[in-house]
């Protein structure tokens, strides 16, 4: 099968959170089944600067509304059959970041990622590519659907390409004012109730819901949440209409990348059968961060800091959390109001809570590796990666109950002595309290403690199970346009 996999961030080019890992992951997948997979990503300037690409020597233009833009088509992996092409057009990629700056997004992201959806059909075009599929993932590539059902419809390469569309995160929908329309390059026929409008604005997600002929999110629990109004961000009355067209695919965790036994980031190996080289990453760890007392129980949290962590639990419960002896480490980046929050309440309790703001691969895996408990309390989460990689590198994991993480997390039974992590359902600081005074508990008891690692560390979420499951939705979607 020929499988575009069209998205705004995957690994190893670029990362901001787990999208790029899903999209990385499931494209070596594939490619280790012989799938004639490949990826399509804006060329960020952190892509060129650190990878080594070359120039296909091809290009396009677009023209959005009054903007026309060049682009050109540069790849990575040997022609003719590149792993990656990326979408040159310095004037939109070519920043510092991806999506904007703690302070907000950055205000033309609507023609940033029209014009990418754009980009990646016109590269079809030129490159002379006819994918049986195209895998859209969340918003940014989000009108890729609609164009392949209007602008693209009697493009000869095109138009049995089927698509699929990925829900990573309903919270973020691509909502712009009504102005930016004009760089869709679509009739007002399409700003209505039923198409791209939403309460007078524009909705860019709307259209990968309305046109991709399969949908699916990142768990069975999510995709079931998202129909309900208190979770649909206003879009369940479009999901439960396509309810018939909507999976819940389970992310993995690509092994060869997320394991304690080679990861060079961390200061000590370890496998399920020899966890020694775990205590050396706690002692490192915590001589890194300055925390107080190496016995205490070492609560780790890396996240995006958005409201979707659940990040008010953890600051209206740091006073409790210390009080119950626990050491905090933090690595977050995002909201301004929360970077700041953080680092106030880290010099308040200097010695037991530690936060860096930052996105850094290298600590976040050092934090995975040295923490005892992984507290990941969102307020919603479509799968959740953290806490999948906390299991693997025997970390517990403190989650809340909702989409992927009650997913994924078995809750210990304190009688069986059985479970993987510990869950909680209100969202409520009480609650959450209430799960890490469970943890601790079993901290206490090292017998309890060390089979409930082991048994973290050997679940099984290896990606094959899914990448499978993927091959099928594409197979459906594939009928779909035959039909
Ligand atoms: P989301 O995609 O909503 O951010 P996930 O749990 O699915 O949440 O994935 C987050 C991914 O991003 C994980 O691989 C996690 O390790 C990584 N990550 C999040 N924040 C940081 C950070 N500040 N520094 C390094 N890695 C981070
Ligand atoms: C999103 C979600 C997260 C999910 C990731 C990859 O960013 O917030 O739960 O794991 O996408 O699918």
């Amino acid at each position: 099968m020929r499988i575009l996999v069209a998205t705004s961030e995957a690994v190893p080019y670029i990362k901001t959170g787990g999208l790029a890992d899903v999209t990385g992951a499931l494209l070596r997948e594939f490619r280790k089944k012989n799938e004639k997979a490949f990826l399509i990503l804006p060329l960020y300037s952190a892509i060129k600067n650190n990878f080594k690409l070359y120039r296909t020597g091809k290009s396009f233009s677009i023209t959005l509304g009054d903007i026309t833009l060049e682009a050109v088509i540069w790849a990575s992996g040997k022609s003719p059959d590149p792993e990656s092409y990326f979408i040159e057009c310095d004037a939109l990629y070519g920043r510092a970041e991806l999506y904007g700056t703690a302070e907000g997004n950055y205000p033309d992201n609507a023609l940033r990622f029209i014009f990418f959806s754009r980009a990646v059909l016109e590269t079809c075009s030129v490159m002379k590519i006819s994918p049986d599929i195209i895998h859209c993932n969340d918003w940014h590539t989000a009108m890729i659907p609609l164009y392949l059902k209007t602008l693209y419809r009697n493009n000869k390469l095109l138009k049995d390409t089927a698509v699929i569309f990925t829900i990573h995160n309903l919270g973020y929908q691509g909502i712009f004012d009504a102005s930016d329309m004009k760089y869709t390059g679509l009739g007002p026929d399409f700003f209505t109730p039923e198409g791209l409008e939403f309460y007078g604005r524009l909705n860019i997600m709307k259209a990968g819901l309305l046109y991709a002929d399969v949908i699916n999110t990142v768990s069975i629990t999510y995709a079931r949440e998202i129909l309900q109004r208190e979770n649909g961000f206003g879009l369940d009355g479009l999901l439960r209409k396509r309810r018939n067209d909507l999976h819940g695919i389970l992310n993995g965790l690509y092994s060869d990348e997320w394991s304690p036994a080679v990861d060079g980031c961390i200061p000590g190996y370890y496998d399920p059968d020899d966890i020694k080289g775990k205590a050396k990453c706690k002692k490192v760890l915590l001589r890194e961060t300055d925390l107080d007392d190496k016995k205490l129980p070492l609560l780790g949290v890396v996240s995006r800091l958005s409201s979707q962590k659940g990040l008010d639990l953890i600051y209206n419960s740091l006073e409790e959390l210390v009080s119950m002896r626990a050491n905090i480490i933090m690595l977050g980046k995002g909201d301004s109001y929360y970077q700041k929050l953080f680092s106030v309440a880290a010099k308040k309790y200097r010695g037991k809570i530690f936060v860096e703001i930052g996105f850094e691969e290298s600590m976040a895996r050092r934090i995975y590796a040295g923490s005892d408990f992984f507290l990941m309390p969102s307020r919603y989460e479509p799968c959740g990666l953290g806490q999948l990689i906390a299991m693997k590198y025997g970390t517990v994991p403190i989650a809340r109950k909702t989409g992927g993480l009650a997913d994924t997390i078995q809750d210990y039974n304190h009688i069986l002595m059985e479970g993987r992590g510990f869950l909680f359902s209100d969202y409520t600081p009480a609650a959450m309290q209430n799960a890490v005074k469970r943890a601790l508990c079993v901290f206490t008891d090292k017998k309890r403690m060390k089979k409930m690692v082991y048994d973290a560390m050997t679940s099984d979420f290896s990606w094959k199970t899914s990448a499978e499951k993927y091959l099928g939705l594409y197979k459906k979607a594939i009928s779909k346009v035959k039909e």
